[in-house]
């Protein structure tokens, strides 16, 4: 599937280490995967999740699921290796860790094939300052949100409006749009077993923008799906707004209103985008 008009609802991290997780995951209904080498795996563990992963990703069975592989940060003992390892191993998407400037993602695109698309972690205060340069890279596809990183860097404390991470969350997503055909993935929901509150946040992230949101836990990617799908009322006003405009343009005139709302041309321009985003939806659930 072309990785510019697939869904990236629901993206979901496993720890490379967990043999169990790897192969349940063949049977979730998550549009992409995060194979994790970095914060999810300990350090005497990370050799051998390097090779449980080889492993799980050489035997496939994902499916239709963007296979993303994050590697640990190239300055650290453990992100060369990382790329020799799995730098062939069938990987859609590399995501490189701690970035803070293009250059970093200059020494990752140095080690791998040029056709391999890199995706970055927006996680540090210098890397959100930064955005728009490093979603202009030329290698750059994806930015992933590292909301706990950056709460951490900042000293700022959670909170369920996310007020002081708005700047960031929103100069991710600037600097995605800026740069045509980069996504966008909100951070991570910590309490993973509230569904409520993630349902909130994926709300939130929704309606600023992001394309989908990275996941923890399996039990997280329903609400989620569903969250960044269009809903059936959005989907009836996008194809009513289509047809509204079509028929006053035949009339000779250049706007059209439906429920009392004016639909210009933009507005048509965003509702065949609505209608492209359920296709690839439907795309992804035909197996
Ligand atoms: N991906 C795929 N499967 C997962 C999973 C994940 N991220 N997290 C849990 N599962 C599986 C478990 O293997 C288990 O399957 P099993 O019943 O066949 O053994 C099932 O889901 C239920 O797991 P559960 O017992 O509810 O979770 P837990 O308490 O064992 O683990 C976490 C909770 C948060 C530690 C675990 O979900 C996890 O490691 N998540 C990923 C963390 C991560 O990658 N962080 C880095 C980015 S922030
Ligand atoms: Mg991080």
């Amino acid at each position: 599937m072309d990785l510019a008009t697939r869904p990236y609802r629901s993206v979901l991290y496993i720890p490379g280490s967990k043999d169990r997780a790897l192969d349940k995951a063949r049977m979730l209904q998550t549009d992409a995967i995060i194979f994790d080498l970095e914060d999810a795996v300990a350090p005497e563990a990370k050799a051998e999740a390097r090779e449980t992963l080889k492993e799980a990703l050489q035997t496939d069975g994902y499916g239709k699921r963007a296979k993303i592989v994050r590697i640990n940060a190239l300055t650290s003992q453990w992100g060369f290796e990382d790329v020799r390892v799995l730098r062939d191993a069938g990987a859609d998407i590399f995501l490189l860790p701690k970035v803070n400037n293009p250059t970093d993602v200059d020494a990752l695109a140095d080690l791998l094939d040029p056709a391999m698309p890199i995706w970055v972690m927006m996680e540090t205060p210098m890397c959100v300052f930064r955005a728009p340069e490093i979603a202009a890279h030329q290698r750059v596809t994806g930015l992933v949100t590292g909301t706990n990183d950056l709460t951490k860097d900042l000293g700022c404390r959670y909170r369920p409006d996310r007020l002081p991470l708005m700047t960031a969350l929103q100069r991710i997503v600037m600097a995605a749009r800026a740069s045509r055909g980069v996504v966008a993935i909100d951070g991570v929901y910590n309490r993973f077993r509230d569904g409520d509150g993630l349902k909130a946040e994926c709300e939130q992230g929704r309606d600023l923008g992001f394309d989908g949101k990275t996941l923890i836990h399996p039990m997280q990617i329903e609400v989620t799906n569903t969250a960044f799908a269009p809903s059936e009322s959005e989907i009836d006003l996008a194809r009513r707004q289509i047809a509204a405009f079509e028929e006053s343009q035949a009339s000779g005139q250049g706007v059209a209103v439906v429920d009392g709302q004016i639909v210009e041309n933009l507005h048509v321009v965003a509702a065949n985008r609505t209608l492209a985003k359920v296709d690839a939806i439907a795309q992804m659930a035909a197996e």
